[in-house]
């Protein structure tokens, strides 16, 4: 029971760490609207603090507590900054025109990500090994990608 829990998580996490090294291909894109910018700086952020958390949960015995942490509490400081950046519908950058067309969800999908951003952050305070983190990192993975899912274009990953 226990151990199929840990295989869903785990296969989620890898799902963003190859995400992330997709997009990491495309980084250089030409927006220069300022709003696009600051949140597709922000989003690289979060996949850069993403990929030291999952290298973590591929490599068990490389768990740092103390870098796990601060990686944690990061992204849920950081959770809210991209959405303020929304606001123009013109400034698509590599958004689909569904953040606001179906505004209320992709509004519901950043709240949910900061919820569970915080829960991780809460969960890694006291963590001694990967195990103990897995399952609310894989929770954070899963809001990353069931939101671009959606609300990303898909081409670049
Ligand atoms: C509520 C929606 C939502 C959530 C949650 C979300 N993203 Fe995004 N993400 C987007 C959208 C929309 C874009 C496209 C932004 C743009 O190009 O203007 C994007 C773009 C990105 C990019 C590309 C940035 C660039 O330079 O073009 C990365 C990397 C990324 N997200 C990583 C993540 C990671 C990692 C997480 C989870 C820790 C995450 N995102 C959570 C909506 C979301």
């Amino acid at each position: 029971m226990i151990k199929v829990q840990k295989n869903t998580s785990l296969k989620s996490v890898f799902g963003i760490t190859l995400m992330t090294a997709a997009l990491g291909l495309t980084a250089c894109s030409t927006s220069v609207d300022p709003d696009v910018k600051a949140r597709q700086d922000s989003m690289k952020s979060w996949g850069d603090a993403m990929g030291v958390m999952s290298d973590m949960a591929e490599a068990p015995e490389t768990f740092d507590a103390e870098v796990f942490k601060e990686q944690a509490s990061y992204l849920a400081s950081d959770a809210a900054t991209p959405w303020t950046h929304f606001e123009n519908s013109e400034a698509l950058g590599n958004a689909t025109s569904a953040v606001w067309s179906n505004n209320d969800d992709f509004t519901a999908k950043a709240a949910h990500f900061q919820q569970v951003t915080a829960e991780l952050d809460a969960a890694a305070q006291s963590a001694t090994s990967i195990e103990e983190v897995l399952p609310a990192l894989g929770a954070v993975g899963e809001s990353c990608k069931s939101c671009h899912t959606d609300y990303k274009v898909k081409d670049n990953g």
